[in-house]
């Protein structure tokens, strides 16, 4: 449990999670997660903005008590429906039984659809606004980001954001929640996590709502994950920015392969070492067997080269890869540099299928798909070499 007042008005009441091993039950936690909540406290009302997940929800209800004492929250705005903010909404009702519950019309819906609540909530439309008294509360329709109720609530008077899940993070809030008071650079890379996890297939949708929050001015982002960002708040607009709109973050590579007996390792290791030969610093190699789709997706946002390497499988490709090159393609991964080996032992399969792949509009194969019979020789290794020297020499070009 965890209050702080952030603002004049603001009040950060959101809970730490470093029990739940994944997150929506596939992503890992190494480091945690935040369910973020703010009570705002204006002169004549209260709200509370987004819930926590409902294993949490008792410890929000002592925190929103610890702050009003013997008034009660007048309203409960959901930024966001899901579950792991809007699970305490029940108990949020039960508590303070005259809460009212404030979403557009498709977030009222859901509230319907997963709690049975239809009494006590009030619909707004982009650009409403809601009086607190000294503190106004006006809401942005965002939907999409990531799912399609999603809505922003700017607190007009201090310039504060709740963004619901933009600009969030995974990793716990280790003792301060504002960005000023403690050292951000472990939540940078589990931006990137979150982001191409969660939020990566709806880059556009995301453009979007920048383009909707433009005339807005904002000092403080409150998201319901991870620090509340203000000294840089313009950094993580700017990562926001890069990573929806698909643009690579540098220009190292990710190498993601499979290999059951060890023959295509050995290329994806060759190709790696031609991309060291060129100049190629920051390579993140992961054996899809033993990496996380999680880490993987990060890095394939995070670099602008790619290298996939894949056994044919029942005249097919290495499921592993191919679930891979499906989560690649459902979040339009676009502007990479590619490069592709494949192996097998009778029929070229996976090279075909890697080929086209990396073919696919938006991306670039950089070489043509080298095809591994068999046990490599040491031509074909050193084509392979060859082939990330291409690579590299693109990208250090770039
Ligand atoms: C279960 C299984 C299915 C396979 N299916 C095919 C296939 O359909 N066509 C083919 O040419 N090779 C097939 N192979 C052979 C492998 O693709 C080939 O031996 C490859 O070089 C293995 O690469 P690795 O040493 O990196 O594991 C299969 C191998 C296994 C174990
Ligand atoms: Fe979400
Ligand atoms: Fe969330």
């Amino acid at each position: 449990m965890k209050t702080e007042q952030i603002s004049k008005s603001v009040y950060y009441i959101g809970v730490n999670d470093r029990t739940t091993h994944k997150f929506e039950a596939m992503w890992p936690l190494p480091f945690g997660v935040s369910y973020n909540s703010y009570l705002v406290r204006g002169s004549e009302k209260s709200a509370v903005i987004d819930g926590v997940e409902l294993s949490h929800a008792l410890e929000q209800v002592d925190e929103i008590k610890a702050i009003l004492g013997d008034c009660v929250p007048d309203y409960l705005v959901i930024n966001h429906m899901e579950p792991d903010h809007s699970g305490a909404v029940r108990i949020l009702r039960q508590a303070f039984p005259d809460i009212k519950i404030v979403g557009n019309a498709l977030t009222i819906g859901m509230v319907k659809g997963f709690y049975g609540i239809e009494d006590d909530t009030m619909t707004v439309a982009d650009g409403d606004t809601l009086s607190l008294g000294d503190a106004t509360l006006r809401f942005v329709l965002t939907p999409m980001v990531h799912w399609p109720e999603t809505m922003m609530t700017v607190l007009e008077e201090e310039r504060v954001l709740f963004a619901g899940d933009a600009f969030g993070c995974f990793g716990a809030l280790n003792g301060a929640v504002v960005d000023a008071d403690m050292e951000t650079a472990r939540y940078f890379p589990e931006m990137v996590r979150y982001y191409s996890n969660i939020v990566g297939k709806y880059g556009a949708f995301v453009q979007r709502a920048f383009a909707r929050l433009k005339g807005t001015e904002v000092e403080t982002i409150c998201s319901t994950h991870g620090p509340v960002w203000r000294e840089q708040a313009a950094k993580v607009m700017e990562l926001y920015n890069s990573l929806s709109s698909y643009e690579p973050l540098d220009n190292g590579v990710t190498v993601v392969y499979g290999s059951m007996y060890g023959n295509t390792e050995a290329m994806a290791e060759a190709v790696a070492e031609g991309l060291a030969q060129a100049g190629v610093r920051d390579i993140a190699m992961h054996n899809v067997a033993c990496s996380d789709l999680s880490f993987i997706l990060a890095d394939l946002f995070r670099h602008r080269g790619l290298v996939i390497a894949a056994p044919t499988y029942s005249d097919s490709i290495f499921p592993p890869v191919g679930q891979f090159m499906d989560a690649m393609a459902l979040r339009g991964v676009k502007n990479r540099l590619i490069a592709v080996t494949g192996s097998h032992t009778w029929a070229p399969k996976a090279t075909r299928m890697l080929a086209d792949f990396a073919a696919m509009p938006g991306n670039e194969l950089v070489a043509e798909a080298l095809a591994l019979k068999q046990a490599p020789t040491n031509e074909l290794l050193e084509a392979a070499r060859g082939m990330g020297r291409v690579l590299g020499e693109r990208l250090t070009n770039c």
